[in-house]
């Protein structure tokens, strides 16, 4: 299905999903959430994807949610109409690996949205910051939540407070990042990257993202049980057969379909 602001296509298991309003630097506006829902949950819910790829232009991931369309907002409208609620966390819902590649801005709503994926490559042409203080408003999806939880608190205060933005190379040594990639060869690696992870069982990978998610909401005893059961659990499936014993006899293992 065409969209209008997203370009999607499919490198064998792996979904690229491009934010598109080059014009605006990929503001995310209103249907541009709408459509990256739809197409996330489509590929999420299709068998023959093992992981997804969030991406922006080379210029910029996105420059923010939309200031044109969010300046005449009143609190009622924000509010009654579930503004960001209503459509920035379809993400969050998605069970398989989702990998952010980074070029460009990474600004506001843009830095949040990236910070939804699972991790994150940047080109070296990247720069994060959550400059919303500078149109006088907080961030308003997760930027002072997920912010601080990535990078500590000194740096997101820091970040947050002077809207100053960072570079490839410092979200990198803070670790917002977990590698930096010549931007002119950030689809090609990242792509290669999500290939890796689709070759991978993919019951195993989701639980893995399950498990790591869970670490942020809970205790470090409940998460290590948690853990626990899931490794308990992986000697029920087919995938710790194959790959236990494609080890043990010396040969790539095959997770096809597991
Ligand atoms: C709407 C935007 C935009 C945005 C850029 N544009 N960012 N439109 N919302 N967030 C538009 C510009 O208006 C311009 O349109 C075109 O994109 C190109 O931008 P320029 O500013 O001309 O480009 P440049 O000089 O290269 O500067 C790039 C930039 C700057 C540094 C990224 O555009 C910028 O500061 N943008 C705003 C960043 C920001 O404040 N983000 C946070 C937004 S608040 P025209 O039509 O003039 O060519 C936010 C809240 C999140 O995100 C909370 C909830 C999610």
């Amino acid at each position: 299905m065409p969209y209008e602001d997203l370009i999607v296509e499919v490198h064998d298991k792996v979904a690229l999903i491009r934010l598109n309003r080059p014009k605006a630097l990929n503001a995310l506006n209103d249907n541009m959430m709408n459509e990256l829902g739809e197409a996330l949950y489509k590929f999420d819910a299709d068998p023959a994807i093992g992981c997804i790829v969030l991406t922006g232009s080379e210029k910029a991931f996105a420059a923010g949610a939309d200031i044109a369309a969010m300046v005449d907002y009143t609190f009622p409208d924000t509010y009654r109409d579930n503004y960001i609620g209503r459509n920035w966390e379809h993400i969050l819902r998605i069970r398989k690996p989702v990998v952010g590649a980074v070029a460009g801005y990474a600004l506001g709503g843009g830095c949040e949205l990236a910070m939804m994926c699972d991790f994150l490559i940047a080109a070296d042409n990247a720069k994060f910051g959550q400059p919303e203080i500078k149109v006088g408003v907080t961030p308003g999806a997760g930027g002072t939540q997920r912010l601080p939880r990535a990078i500590g608190k000194a740096k997101a205060m820091d970040m947050l407070l002077t809207a100053r933005t960072i570079d490839a190379a410092e979200a990198e040594r803070i670790g917002l990042v977990s590698r930096v990639i010549q931007a002119d060869k950030l689809i090609e690696e990242v792509l290669t990257v999500a290939r890796q992870i689709a070759a991978m069982p993919l019951s195993v990978s989701m639980q893995i993202k399950d498990a790591v998610n869970r670490a942020f909401e809970t205790t470090l005893s409940e998460g290590v049980t948690y853990e626990r059961r899931l490794f308990q659990a992986s000697f029920g499936t087919p995938a710790q057969k194959e790959g236990m014993k494609a080890f043990l006899e010396k040969r790539l293992p095959n997770f096809e379909g597991l």
